[in-house]
């Protein structure tokens, strides 16, 4: 009896001490092993005790089985220190390629009819013309009315509106943008507008029901169709380079008198691209400025067709389907 106690007490000390001292997880098993495992010094203490008298067998019992749980906690203990030691020990061993290529993150770029537009503004910045932007929702007096289309005459049906429940209607050019500046500003006077218009149509690989305009203005004592076609011309060439070769057709919008049509040529025939013309009188009236003062010209050129040129786009849905395949060529 005495010798099992001792042997006990000694156990417990021995087991204790060697669980500390264990290098790795593995070691901590074998360890644990010699004393719980199948054969293991107290294992063996266990199964004797069916064999012991009462008394005896009661007092070791109660005492092996204490030593049992104590192992088994300082066990659990010993492997979680290892582990968090195990661990830390990876993360300091965990290493870089400081030259290996690097990720790249995938960034957005300017949709194409984005960089037309700061092409655009760019070359008439360096012509002297301030860039000014005009509503979307429009009002009749001014995308046509003001612009010489009264009512009921059978030049507003050049454009098919959108007309709102509000009694306004999405503008069909940037024409009104003219308007709008010339009743707040004193000529002499050079803008361009561009902005988003919008046309109640059938789409088709020309037309979309909303496109981009660019709307010229240039007022003056004594701006002449020279001075529009040398604009135009300069702009054109800067734009799609020098050999750029425009011409100037007559047709006719109510707002300028006389009109032209312009059109830009493309292999073996000409191409529409913008609309132009000396400012009707009557629209320099309704901004408040006197014809026989002053004097200018207007043109409005699609964006949509500018970029459909320069990068060889044979469809305007295009601009406007979000189809990456295409947005990514630019
Ligand atoms: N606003 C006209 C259109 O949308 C274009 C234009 C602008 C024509 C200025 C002449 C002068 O068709």
């Amino acid at each position: 009896m005495v010798k099992t106690k001792i042997s006990l007490k000694s156990l417990k000390i021995k087991a204790g001490k060697e669980m500390l001292q264990a290098k790795d997880l593995k070691e901590l098993d074998v360890i644990f092993k010699q004393y719980l495992g199948d054969n293991g010094e107290l294992t063996l203490i266990l199964r004797s005790l069916k064999d012991m008298p009462k008394v005896k067998k009661a007092k070791i019992g109660k005492e092996a089985n204490e030593l049992k749980n104590f192992l088994n906690i300082k066990f659990s203990e010993a492997a979680a220190a290892l582990k968090e030691k195990a661990q830390k020990e990876a993360e300091l061993k965990e290493w870089f390629d400081i030259t290996a290529p690097g990720k790249k993150a995938v960034v957005g770029h300017l949709h194409p009819l984005t960089l037309v537009r700061r092409k655009v503004e760019d070359i008439f910045e360096s012509m002297g013309f301030s860039i000014i932007e005009g509503p979307e929702m429009e009002t009749e007096w001014y995308n046509f009315d003001a612009l010489n289309i009264p009512k009921d005459h059978p030049a507003r049906d050049l454009w098919d509106t959108f007309y709102l429940k509000n009694g306004f209607l999405l503008r069909t050019h940037t024409s009104p943008v003219q308007i709008r500046y010339m009743e707040k500003n004193q000529p002499p006077l050079r803008i361009i507008a561009p902005g988003r218009v919008f046309r109640h149509e059938a789409t088709d690989s020309s037309h979309e029901m909303n496109f981009y305009q660019v709307e010229g203005l240039m007022i003056g004592k004594d701006i002449s169709v020279a001075n529009a076609k040398a604009i135009i011309q300069e702009f054109f060439q800067k734009f799609f380079g020098k050999s750029a070769e425009i011409r100037l057709r007559p047709s006719y919008f109510p707002f300028v008198e006389p009109g032209f049509e312009v059109d830009m040529k493309r292999g073996s025939g000409w191409m529409e691209m913008a609309g132009a013309g000396m400012v009707h009188p009557n629209v320099l009236k309704n901004a408040g400025l006197n014809p026989k003062e002053w004097q200018g010209f207007a043109f409005g050129v699609g964006m949509d067709r500018l970029a459909m040129m320069k990068y060889k786009i044979d469809d305007i849905r295009l601009f406007y389907g979000g189809d990456l395949r295409f947005l990514q060529q630019f």
